[in-house]
């Protein structure tokens, strides 16, 4: 079975439902930055939804699409041009983890950049997420942009294996560095498809 979602450009009420994406598809990170932004005793997510709230930055409403099955929110791709999600000359003021995301993401400059594919753990292996980089493939066009481009942990064989068979390949790789309480290790890999 495959669902049939429908398309629309996120707004400031679905900024709650991002929060949680961004943080999913993160495996958990987006979280632990926003916990250290929240102090002891505040909620990370709040600080996630305020930011998804935001006119701008990189996990502004802005940059979203939503994929809706019926009436849910069941997925969501943000992205856009690296230049435009990422100010380059501040990478040393983003969280330590996140550098090297940020330094492969600079490498695919002038590609439509995905920042986040996710989806709700009930509407996965549906094919939301092949449609959504089918969506990806379109704002790449729109935008004038040659290719997509993304960022996958070499531990999320799942996600790598759907990048793949749309056409994504590996190039170019950074090891990650995590707090030691974190499950995770290896390597973000910048993965990029050309469109024509
Ligand atoms: C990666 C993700 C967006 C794919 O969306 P999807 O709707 O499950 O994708 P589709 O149904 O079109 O395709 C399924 C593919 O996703 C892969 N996949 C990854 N995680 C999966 C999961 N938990 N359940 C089912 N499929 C998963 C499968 O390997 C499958 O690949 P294949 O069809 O080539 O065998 C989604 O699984 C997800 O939200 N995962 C958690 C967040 C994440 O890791 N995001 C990527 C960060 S780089």
């Amino acid at each position: 079975m495959a669902y049939e979602p429908t398309f629309r450009p996120a707004t400031r009420a679905d900024a709650g439902a991002l929060a949680v994406l961004i943080d999913i598809a993160g495996n958990g990170l987006a979280n632990q930055i926003w916990l250290e932004q929240a102090g002891p005793g505040h909620s990370a997510l709040e600080v996630g939804r305020h930011s998804v709230r935001q006119e701008t930055g990189v996990d502004s409403y802005r940059n979203a699409t939503i994929a809706m099955v019926g009436d849910e929110v069941a997925a969501c791709l943000i992205g856009g041009l690296p230049e435009a999600l990422y100010d380059f000359s501040r990478i040393e003021e983003k969280a330590a983890f996140f550098r090297p995301v940020v330094r492969l993401a600079a490498q695919a400059a002038g590609t439509w950049y995905i920042d986040v594919i996710a989806g709700f753990a009930e509407y996965r292996g549906y094919g939301l997420g092949s449609k959504l980089l089918a969506l990806a493939a379109s704002k790449a066009e729109e935008f004038g942009a040659p290719g997509n481009s993304l960022v996958v942990g070499s531990w999320n064989t799942g996600a790598t294996h759907l990048y793949e068979r749309c056409g994504f390949e590996a190039a170019a790789r950074e090891p990650a560095i995590f707090p030691s309480s974190y499950p995770q290790s290896g390597d973000w890999i910048l993965m990029t498809r050309p469109l024509r």
